[in-house]
């Protein structure tokens, strides 16, 4: 058995070795990322690990297919960048890592609620210039807060166990309801219910084309004036412009941007001054004390990359060795 595993990062790579040393299986180790060209690598092999935020296109998967590869195996857990016809035609099995660490994403997100929340931004940006006043910048408390959160996934729910913690009320909204949390009353009936009750909205769904930009305009003015967004899921979720409409009206509060709708080829690049980054509207949001935007970093830990790379890895394994792997994923 041989696996070809692409975009590999230093980070990345330690894991990766272990498992082929473990397994005593050869793997393929590729800097580059999956496209048309580096698919030509892949001839030989019984299955690809890969990880990208680029499309997986169709013409890349055509190339792949021709190259004798249908088993390709995601290290992270959204697909909403593969092209589900070209999964079809050929034949493609594909798996994801829906659980490496949900928790990661979780304590990310309260962590930036409670930076917001307690006004830590405008404090270190006063204190570097030798303000050590406390006024205007009085903060607010979770304990007191309605959390709604959206999609009660195992991220979702990780969140909810957190902000439980720290004394908030949560009410959730979902397509599927969960037996166990449907038995606590934690579910509201539609979403418009949570945007009319919820303090901070703590969003948690893959992207679908149903909810691409489900917070636009609409959306906030059903919000309660004040309230806080926290976006650790897919930039496509929210209508920027909307945002900073709500932002600029102070119809939203504040928010917490681990995504962007145009991260890809953003983050994750050094542009060397803030000045360089190439995205206006980016740069809008990152200029104001009450918006924390991170690169896409709510996933990266240690526990977590290393459960991308290993159970990734394992999955692609299980399909070349049975046909069938735990994490397979249905177009
Ligand atoms: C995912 O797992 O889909 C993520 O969003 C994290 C990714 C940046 C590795």
């Amino acid at each position: 058995m041989k696996i070809i595993a692409y975009g590999i990062r230093e980070d990345e790579r330690p894991y990766l070795e272990e498992w082929a040393q473990d397994q005593g299986i050869e793997v393929r180790v590729v800097r580059e990322l999956l496209d048309e060209q580096t698919a030509d690598l892949a001839k030989g092999y019984d299955g690809a690990v890969v990880y990208q935020q680029k499309p997986y296109s169709g013409a890349i998967l055509d190339r792949l297919a021709a190259n004798g590869v249908t088993n390709l195996s995601l290290r992270n857990v959204g697909v909403d960048n593969v092209d589900a016809d070209a999964v079809k035609r050929h034949g493609f099995k594909v798996t994801n890592v829906p659980a490496y660490s949900p928790a990661a994403i979780a304590e990310f997100t309260v962590t930036r609620l409670m930076q917001l929340l307690r006004r830590t931004p405008t404090f270190d940006r006063k204190q570097a210039l030798g303000d050590l006043r406390w006024a205007p910048d009085i903060a607010d408390e979770l304990n007191t807060m309605t959390v709604g959160i959206v999609a009660t996934g195992r991220i979702g729910r990780a969140a909810m166990k957190i902000y439980q913690g720290f004394g908030a009320k949560v009410i959730a909204y979902d397509v599927y309801h969960n037996p166990e949390l449907e038995k606590q009353g934690i579910y509201v009936d539609t979403l418009d219910d949570l945007y009319a009750q919820a303090d901070v909205i703590s969003l948690h769904a893959p992207a679908t084309k149903d909810n691409e930009k489900m917070l636009n305009d609409a959306a906030f003015a059903k919000m309660k004036p004040g309230v806080w967004i926290l976006n650790p899921a897919r930039g496509a979720l929210i209508d920027t412009d909307a945002l900073i409409r709500a932002l600029d009206s102070g119809q939203v509060a504040g928010a917490a941007l681990d995504v962007y709708e145009d991260e890809v080829g953003i983050f994750n690049t050094d542009f060397g001054s803030f000045a360089s980054i190439p995205d206006e509207r980016l740069k809008n949001l990152m200029e104001r004390d009450n918006v924390l935007v991170s690169p896409h970093i709510a996933f990266y830990t240690r526990t977590a990359v290393k459960n991308m790379v290993q159970y990734a890895l394992n999955n692609n394994r299980d399909l070349i060795a049975t046909g069938h792997a735990e994490n397979e994923v249905q177009f």
